[in-house]
């Protein structure tokens, strides 16, 4: 993605139209990423490409699968402590949310930040942005919303909206989707970003039995497997490709060395796939890795968060401790 693009300075009802020119950037980048992730051993691919329109639509059903608790575990820990969270974050007027999906945690948080004025989501999927964009601005009168366009790990700036305190906002321990050195680069960027005497409240996934937490990962109903097999699906569709679906397999694993789950998609045969006219050999068994869910325990995030500076607030989590909130200053 070439640098994010403000969809308009507050959004009018009518949605803008999605331009040929950044699907077809969009298009090139997926290519090359995907050519030059199937070339190197281990082969990967990274997890931003998972979210095109049917896979964000995917991904929503996983966070309503019963085996996968960290969406309603959040949600319930928003619903619970909102008061107390906005309480502790200063006089927020303006919301940026990173990674936003379809926003449908944030009315809680807004809804609790009695003087908010402007809301921020940061996301790939302009689809979502623009329909929570509408919805939000429908449900809470005055709030104006600007949508950045974009991948939120990379350098945005906030001209144009309002001064005034910051709260930033990461759910869905979408933290732990990247490295601990990505995740400290991404909360440095974060904290020039926000400002002086901003805050930023952060859902990070607990570390917890294997019997939780494969589930999560490993729906019984095979969600989760179409929501990582729908990458391959992408890529017949929009690189020309010729997977087979039907003979590669969602894997996840926990990697205990590196405290995450790992997944993967794994060749169930030998065989050939042609992509852009380049044909890869797969080996039986031989896996593609496309994303890391990284697991924290609450100390273990403190202090990561503390040396790319910020300082703990306070941290909400429920009672069988499969969730953690984080509210934190700028040091
Ligand atoms: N942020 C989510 C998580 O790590 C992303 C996620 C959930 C995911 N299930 C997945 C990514 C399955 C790839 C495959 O929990």
């Amino acid at each position: 993605m070439s640098s994010p693009q403000v969809l308009s300075a507050a959004l009018p009802a009518d949605a803008p139209v999605a331009e040929p020119a950044r699907r077809a950037t969009e298009i090139a980048e997926f290519g090359e990423a995907v050519l030059s992730g199937l070339a190197r051993h281990p082969r990967s691919i990274p997890s931003r490409f998972l979210y095109d329109a049917v896979g964000s639509a995917l991904f929503e059903d996983i966070t309503r699968l019963q085996e996968y608790y960290p969406t309603r575990t959040e949600t319930a820990l928003l619903e619970a402590h909102g008061a107390g969270i906005a309480a502790l974050s200063g006089d927020v007027r303006v919301l940026v949310e990173f990674g936003s999906g379809s926003s449908r945690k944030t009315g809680l948080l807004i809804d609790a930040l009695t003087n908010l004025d402007t809301y921020v989501p940061i996301d790939v999927s302009e689809a979502f942005l623009v329909e929570a964009a509408k919805r939000l601005m429908a449900q809470h009168d005055g709030l104006t919303v600007r949508p950045l366009v974009g991948d939120f790990t990379r350098p945005h700036t906030l001209d144009g909206t309002p001064h005034g305190d910051r709260l930033g906002f990461f759910s869905g321990s979408t933290i732990g989707n990247l490295t601990h050195e990505e995740a400290h680069g991404f909360l440095e960027n974060a904290a020039q970003l926000l400002g002086p005497d901003s805050a930023f409240l952060v859902g990070v996934d607990l570390k917890k039995s294997l019997d939780i937490l494969i589930p999560a990962y490993e729906d019984d109903g095979g969600v989760t497997a179409s929501f990582s097999l729908n990458l391959l699906t992408r890529i017949n569709r929009d690189l020309d490709g010729d997977f087979d679906t039907t003979r590669f397999a969602h894997v996840a694993l926990y990697n205990a060395d590196k405290g995450r789950i790992e997944i993967y998609l794994e060749s169930l045969t030998d065989q050939d796939v042609q992509v852009l006219g380049q044909t890869f050999s797969f080996t039986k068994g031989e896996r593609i890795h496309t994303e890391n869910s990284h697991k924290y325990s609450v100390p273990e995030f403190q202090t990561l968060a503390e040396d790319a500076g910020w300082t703990p607030v306070k941290v909400w989590t429920d009672e069988a401790q499969l969730f953690s909130l984080h509210l934190m200053r700028r040091a």
